[in-house]
């Protein structure tokens, strides 16, 4: 039996729900979302209670809600704690949150997007030309490696060496066991003698962050400028005059390193599945960049790659801190809400045919604050939206350019989770084979923001 108080939802056993939202995101959505509606309570192992939301206007005011009646960072930090701690934006709430929203800012928005831009192009086109032509490939690892480099550097503003490779290294090390359920469900956090996946998990944890002291030290000791989030970060001081200690650096360079690698891989790889099996799409905009001429046929592919695959199959929950109502529901104190953008995404009242690969909708029409929501919204909006659009625009336009692409299994690739993000579950095996030049080509044009 659901509780009355909330709307009603599945009411399986608790662990099978739960296996369910980890191992089919996807599916089980679409099937509590045809069953029960809008809005829809789970029940699964990580409490508290969540209620799902796919109404736009539901979401609308889920977004808009005070930070003291809806607390986000509570929510993320349950989950993300281990890896992130306790010290990045995402898990901070109100006016604590706010502030360091305004310094990150500045940072992945304005000038700083043009810097990046340099770096995303030169590791994209550096990085396409060694994935192998002519046999199946994963090109999930690819971008992985990819945009791993990009936001490493970008973050501690190191160049390419053995520093950064050992970085890279450690990172990964710790952030994959960072989301098996031995560590985000927290009962299971046990380290029984060294033996367990949790004990793994602080050991190589400890080997990252020795890493990253160590770095930070190198830094203070240089007194070296940079325009990197870590020398940004070191300039900063409490209200007593302090500096930040490691430890908080490091929650902020970890988080940021989590939010921004993974959930882009992902989005990529989808983008790539979908490319292999939509020439139309693909010659629509290979004519644009042979036409030289802007790019807005590619953002609106971007668009339709975020709209049709949202990697995150919902934001972080919000706890319900002082009760809300919203769409007709008074949410209690305790509960978590949770909006789903891959459900608003295939909702046909908003978007007609919406399982048809469409870029021309959003040319027709600029994508919606409440119905299009790759990014979330409100005041917890993914700060690094455009630094994300402008990697994917740039790694689909330089793989476009130089390969034509066929799929690598044939049929859809199946969703499946990845840590935080929903990926294809082959990899994205993909056929890649040099483009043949067309003579109509447009003098190289690096995308800048
Ligand atoms: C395709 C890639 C990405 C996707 C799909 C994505 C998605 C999201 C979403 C949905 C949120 C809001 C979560 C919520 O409301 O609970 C978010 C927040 C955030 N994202 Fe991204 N993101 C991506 C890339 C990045 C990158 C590259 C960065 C690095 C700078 C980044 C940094 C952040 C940060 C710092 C927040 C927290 C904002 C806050 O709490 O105020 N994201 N992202």
């Amino acid at each position: 039996m659901g509780d009355p108080k909330l709307p009603p939802g599945p009411g399986m056993p608790k662990l099978v729900q739960t296996l369910a939202w980890q191992t089919r995101p996807i599916a089980f959505f679409k099937k509590c979302r045809a069953r029960y509606g809008p809005r829809f309570t789970l029940n699964i192992a990580v409490p508290p209670k969540q209620v799902v939301l796919s109404d736009p206007g539901d979401i609308a005011e889920f977004f808009n809600a005070p930070p003291d009646v809806l607390r986000p960072g509570e929510g993320a930090s349950g989950i993300t704690g281990p890896v992130v701690g306790t010290n990045f934006i995402v898990v901070l709430d109100e006016d604590d949150h706010m502030t360091r929203r305004k310094l990150l800012t500045p940072y992945f928005h304005g000038d700083s997007i043009k810097r990046l831009a340099a770096l995303v192009n030169e590791v994209v086109a550096r990085e396409v030309d060694t994935w192998p032509r002519n046999q199946p490939v994963q090109l999930y690892p690819k971008l992985r490696s990819l945009t791993l480099e990009i936001i490493v550097r970008a973050v501690f503003g190191l160049r390419p060496g053995p520093q950064l490779e050992e970085l890279k290294r450690r990172l990964i090390a710790f952030y994959e066991l960072g989301g098996s359920p031995f560590t985000v469900i927290a009962p299971f956090r046990r380290e029984l003698g060294g033996i367990t996946p949790w004990a793994r998990f602080l050991r190589r944890r400890a080997e990252a962050d020795e890493l990253i002291f160590q770095l930070i030290d190198e830094r203070r000791a240089e007194g070296r400028a940079g325009d990197d989030v870590l020398a940004m970060l070191l300039t900063l001081r409490n209200e007593d005059g302090s500096e930040w200690t490691h430890k908080e650096l490091r929650d902020e360079l970890v988080g940021l390193f989590t939010a921004g690698h993974e959930t882009l891989a992902s989005e990529m790889s989808w983008m790539f599945v979908k490319m292999a099996r939509e020439p139309r799409v693909v010659a629509n905009v290979i004519d644009e960049v042979a036409r030289g001429n802007g790019h807005e046929y590619l953002t609106a592919t971007v668009q339709e790659v975020l709209r049709w695959r949202p990697v995150l199959s919902t934001s972080a929950p919000r706890y319900v801190k002082k009760p809300i109502e919203i769409g007709g529901w008074t949410y209690p104190a305790g509960v978590g809400l949770l909006s789903s953008a891959y459900l608003v995404h295939h909702d046909p009242s908003i978007y007609p045919n919406p399982y048809e690969f469409r870029p021309e909708r959003f040319l027709e029409t600029p994508p919606g604050v409440y119905t299009w929501l790759p990014w979330g919204g409100g005041r917890r909006r993914c700060l690094g939206a455009r630094f994300a659009m402008l990697e994917l625009e740039t790694v689909l336009r330089t793989v476009l350019e130089r390969c034509e692409l066929t799929p690598g299994v044939p049929g859809p690739e199946v969703a499946r989770r990845q840590n935080i993000a929903i990926t294809p579950g082959a990899g994205a095996l993909t056929v890649l084979r040099d483009r043949p030049p067309t003579g109509k080509e447009a003098p190289a044009e690096a995308i800048s923001a």
